[in-house]
This record gives structure tokens, C-alpha cells and sequence, in this order.
């Protein structure tokens, strides 16, 4: 059984409260300091009671007066006061690997860089893109389907997937392609669907079973690299040498290393952003690169992981329309998504899990024990082909557990599928409400927290809402600074 979370405890007492007309009890709030080092924020200020305004500043988690803040801002505030919920926090450095701006250009070249795969088709942004809320944007292809856990294509658990590389052996520089028993010779698709990379500098572990921790191990000499906060460095591994992403069976890291030496930076790319072409002028080879963001010409795995992350903690989506209404613009969200919001926060539950600003429980240490990875029982698990956080800690009871997506930008990712199957009961947003009004409860294990819902279809389209056109950054989806791009060579 898992463990009741401190979390629960306190927003069940705020609904309770907000029930009676109350403020919550200050002593049931969540006792974490939040990531930005800040305290749990105060109750909200708009509250139709004319609440105390106690805070909302510093980055706390703030789930408590979160909830009181959404109840009261449909209330008679008016004067344009901020509603008060926590805001973006700032992002955080790991010491080891300090914000530079020559590793964030640099990180940004390998990111689109398709080279970086054993036989140049697939950069990182080939599945990962703004457009596309951060997942890939093919993931609605019928190229993108995985056959899930029956090995059968076109049956109902297929799922929905990246697309990576064709099946391939390498020895040294050579590649041979090779006929894959489920993908043949088209490109193999991977079994989860591609998280959003954007706001993931806050994860404390990532991908969706989260075993990139934040401790990075480099690993051409066993060293710990980064002791904690380096899970996007940590993550940077990962499809390096997957077979179904980048690399090609037998790929070492020093075949990546020798590979990028030799390669023109982007030369495959096209309508490459000003600011990365004046890089690449100024360093027009892999090795002059590494020797301006590090010093030393030398290319080594550390160095990769350290500059590709460095971009990544660039790629803040804050300015959608829920941070400028929680900002203080009141027209930012329309009344409906407004009343979407309040919905999601009480009555949806949502916020159980999807706590604003990030609009997701991951990277809150303090706040649960394993808050942060939940089995909703939306789909079927198959222990053969996805055991979920099971699969990093070993715990029966996690069979099937998976990281609280933030629902940023999620809107964007839509077409694709949504949840880590991008298939099944995660199809739309709708889908998805449909499931959370009556859990399939398909499996055990299932969350205590996800319960069936009474909305009527009125408020789940308000939810919808909401979260569709609400939480969108409208830089990612034109991909304007700092989400802009090249196009990448294998792009129409
Ligand atoms: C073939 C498609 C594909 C390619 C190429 C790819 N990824 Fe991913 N990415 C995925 C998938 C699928 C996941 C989720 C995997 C999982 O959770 O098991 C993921 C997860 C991630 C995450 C974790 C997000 C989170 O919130 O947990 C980050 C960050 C990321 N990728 C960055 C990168 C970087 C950097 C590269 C290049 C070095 C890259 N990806 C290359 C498909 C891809
Ligand atoms: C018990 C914690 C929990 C609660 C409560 C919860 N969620 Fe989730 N949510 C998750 C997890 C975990 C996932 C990922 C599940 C998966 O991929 O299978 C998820 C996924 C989603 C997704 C898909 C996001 C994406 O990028 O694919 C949406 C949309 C969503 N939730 C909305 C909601 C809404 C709306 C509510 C309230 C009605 C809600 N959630 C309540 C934990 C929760």
C-alpha cells in the first residue's frame, strides 16, 4: 500500500475549509521549503472573503493557498490585485556546471545537431520540439505507432511513441542497417511517449519512470560529476546509445566523441536562428566550440551532457496566459477558463498532483514521500513491457507508477496523445476527462487519490479549456526565442 502523503492530508483539510467559508488551516499547509528555497505560500488574496493576502511570493509549493486563492477569485476582488499563487520559480544551477552563455549555445547546437546519431537522422529536437509542447510532433503518424505490450501492430495496445533510428549495427564509423523483427526497415518507435523536455530543469528525477537522477555519474571514468540537481545532465545519456533513438547497436560514447570532431556543426540544418549561426561563425568546428564553452578543445561525455543541459535550463515556458492572469492581468484567461481553473484546483482534484505554477508535483522533495510518481490505472500494465517506477526502485507496490507530467503546454502535445502511452484513455484532453470522471481502474495499485468525479460535462469542457489554451506559452508553439530553432535536415 503506498504511503497517505503529507500533501493529501493537506489539501483534503483545505477543501474541507473552503467548504465552510474558511481559510485553511496555516498548520495543515505542506511544510517543504518548495525549489527556490522560499516557504509554502500564504493564502491567496482574492478571496470573495477578502482574504489575507498572506504571500504567494518565494517560490513555495503553496498547494494550500493555491486552492483558497482559486475558490475566492471568481469572488468580488476587481481592483486587479494578482490572485497570488506562487509564481515560475527561478531556475537552479548545479554548482558543478554554472550557467554560461557559451555552453547554453553550444548545448543548443548538439540539441539539433543530427549528426549526434550514429547515421545523422535523428538530432534530440527530431523528437522534441517546441510546436509540439515539447514531445514529438510526428507522434500522431502512423509511422509513430509501437505495437505495445503484445508485439502486435494495430491492435488496442498499441501505443504512440518517437520515432528514432532504423535498426543498425556499428563497428567503428561503419553502419549496417538491419531488418527489426516489429519495425523492419522503417524507423523503430520508442514504447513510452516522448516527454516534454521544456520546464524539465525542475524535475528532480526524470523521464517518466524517473531514473535519471540528480546525481550525474560521468560515465568514461565512474566519477560523480554533478552531486545533486543534475538530472537533465544525467538524462543526456540516455539516448546516446538507445538503439531505438540515436545509436545503433555496439555504439560506444567515444565513437560519439571521435564522430562529432570530425563533423560541421549544423551542417545538415537549415534556417539556422542568428544567434546559434553566429556561434557556429565564430566556432566554426565541434572542437573550437567545446574549447570556448570549456576551455579545452577536448570533447568528452561530461561535456556534452553539461552543455545540452545548459540549454535545457533555458527553456522556461512562463508566459502563458494562467502566469500573466496570475500576474495580475485579469483578462489574460477568459471567464470560463478562469472558472476551468477553479474547478481543476477543488473540485477536479487536479492540483492533488498537477500543483501550480509547474502544474505538476515532481522536483518537490519535501512534499511527499513519493508524491510524485502515481499509477492512475488508465491503462493495463503489463509488467513484461512497462513496469513503470517499479523498473528503478524495485517496489511492487510502484508497478505502473509514473511522473505527474507538468500540464504545461499540454495543449500542444494533444495531437500526439497524451500520457505516457499517447494512446488509450490519453488520446485528447477529453479522453483523458473522461477517465478522471470514472476511473477504468484497469489495474491495482491504482493511487487512492484518483477517485471518481461528479463535473458535469459543462465544467469538464471549462477544464479543458483551461488547460488547452491556458497554460500554453505562445513562444513555444511559434518557437520564438528561447524556443526557436533550426529546421532540421530531415524536416520537409
Ligand atoms: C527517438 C526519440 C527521442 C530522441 C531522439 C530523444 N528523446 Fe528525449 N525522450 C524521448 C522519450 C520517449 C522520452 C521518455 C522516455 C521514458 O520516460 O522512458 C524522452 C524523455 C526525455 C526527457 C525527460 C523529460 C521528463 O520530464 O522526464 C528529456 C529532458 C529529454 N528526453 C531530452 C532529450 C535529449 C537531450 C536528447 C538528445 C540527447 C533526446 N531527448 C533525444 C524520446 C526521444
Ligand atoms: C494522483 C495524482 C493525479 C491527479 C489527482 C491528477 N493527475 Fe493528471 N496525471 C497524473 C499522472 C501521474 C499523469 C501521467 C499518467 C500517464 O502518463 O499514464 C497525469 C497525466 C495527465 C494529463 C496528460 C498530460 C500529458 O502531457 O500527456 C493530463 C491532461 C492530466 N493529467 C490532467 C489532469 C486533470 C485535469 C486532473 C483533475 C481532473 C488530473 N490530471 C488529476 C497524476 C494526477
Amino acid at each position: 500500500m503506498k504511503p497517505v502523503t503529507l500533501h493529501v492530508l493537506s489539501l483534503t483539510a483545505a477543501f474541507a475549509a473552503l467548504a465552510c467559508g474558511e481559510s485553511p488551516d496555516p498548520t495543515l499547509r505542506p511544510t517543504t521549503g518548495g525549489t527556490g528555497g522560499g516557504g509554502a505560500a500564504g493564502v491567496a488574496g482574492v478571496g470573495a472573503s477578502g482574504g489575507t493576502g498572506g504571500g504567494g511570493t518565494g517560490g513555495g509549493v503553496g498547494a494550500t493557498g493555491g486552492v483558497a486563492g482559486a475558490a475566492g477569485s471568481g469572488g468580488s476582488g476587481g481592483s486587479g490585485a494578482a490572485p497570488g499563487f506562487p509564481t515560475y520559480p527561478a531556475v537552479q544551477y548545479p554548482t558543478e556546471n554554472p550557467r554560461t552563455l557559451e555552453k547554453e549555445l553550444l548545448g543548443k547546437v548538439l540539441f539539433w545537431e543530427e549528426q549526434l546519431s550514429s547515421d545523422d537522422t535523428v538530432a534530440c529536437g527530431t523528437c522534441h520540439q517546441g510546436r509540439a509542447g515539447g514531445a514529438d510532433p510526428r507522434s500522431f503518424q502512423d509511422g509513430a505507432i509501437h505495437p505495445g505490450p503484445d508485439g502486435v501492430l494495430h491492435t488496442a495496445d498499441d501505443r504512440r511513441g518517437g520515432q528514432g533510428i532504423r535498426r543498425c549495427v556499428q563497428a567503428g564509423p561503419v553502419i549496417t542497417y538491419q531488418n527489426d523483427p516489429v519495425f523492419g526497415s522503417a524507423p523503430q518507435v520508442t514504447r513510452r511517449k516522448p516527454a516534454s523536455y521544456l520546464d524539465a530543469m525542475f524535475s528532480r528525477d526524470l523521464f517518466w519512470d524517473g531514473r535519471a537522477r540528480g546525481q550525474f555519474v560521468d560515465p568514461d571514468n565512474g566519477q560523480v560529476a554533478i552531486a545533486s540537481g543534475g538530472a537533465l545532465e544525467s538524462q543526456v545519456l540516455g539516448p546516446l546509445l538507445a538503439r531505438e533513438e540515436m545509436a545503433c547497436d555496439n555504439r560506444t560514447l567515444s565513437a560519439v566523441h571521435t564522430k562529432l570532431a570530425a563533423s560541421q556543426p549544423l551542417a545538415l540544418a537549415r534556417d539556422i536562428p542568428a544567434s546559434m549561426k553566429a556561434f557556429i561563425a565564430s566556432y566554426p568546428t565541434y572542437p573550437e566550440m567545446f574549447q570556448a564553452a570549456f576551455g579545452t578543445p577536448e570533447i568528452n561525455t561530461r561535456r556534452i551532457a553539461f552543455a545540452i543541459a545548459s540549454h535545457e535550463r533555458t527553456l522556461t515556458s512562463n508566459r502563458t496566459p494562467w502566469d500573466r492572469w496570475n500576474a495580475g492581468e485579469a483578462n489574460a484567461l477568459t471567464p470560463r477558463q478562469v472558472r476551468g481553473f477553479q474547478l481543476f484546483m477543488v473540485e477536479g482534484r487536479c492540483a492533488l498532483c498537477h500543483q501550480p505554477p509547474l502544474f505538476t508535483d515532481s522536483g518537490f522533495p519535501g512534499i511527499a514521500l513519493e508524491g510524485d510518481f502515481h499509477q492512475l490505472g488508465f491503462v493495463a500494465v503489463d509488467p513484461a513491457f512497462d513496469r513503470g517506477r517499479e523498473e528503478v526502485t524495485g517496489e511492487a507496490h510502484q508497478r505502473g507508477a509514473v511522473k505527474t507530467p507538468s500540464l504545461r503546454n499540454v495543449g500542444l502535445r494533444e495531437a500526439g496523445g497524451l500520457l505516457h502511452t499517447g494512446a488509450g484513455h490519453g488520446a485528447d484532453l477529453m479522453a483523458v476527462m473522461l477517465a478522471y470522471q470514472a476511473p477504468p481502474n484497469l489495474t491495482d495499485n491504482v493511487d487512492p487519490l484518483v477517485t471518481p468525479l461528479a463535473l458535469t460535462t459543462e465544467e469538464i469542457e471549462a477544464i479543458i479549456d483551461f488547460m488547452r489554451a491556458g497554460l500554453t506559452d505562445p513562444r513555444a508553439q511559434a518557437e520564438l526565442p528561447p524556443f526557436d530553432r533550426p529546421k532540421l535536415g530531415s524536416e520537409p
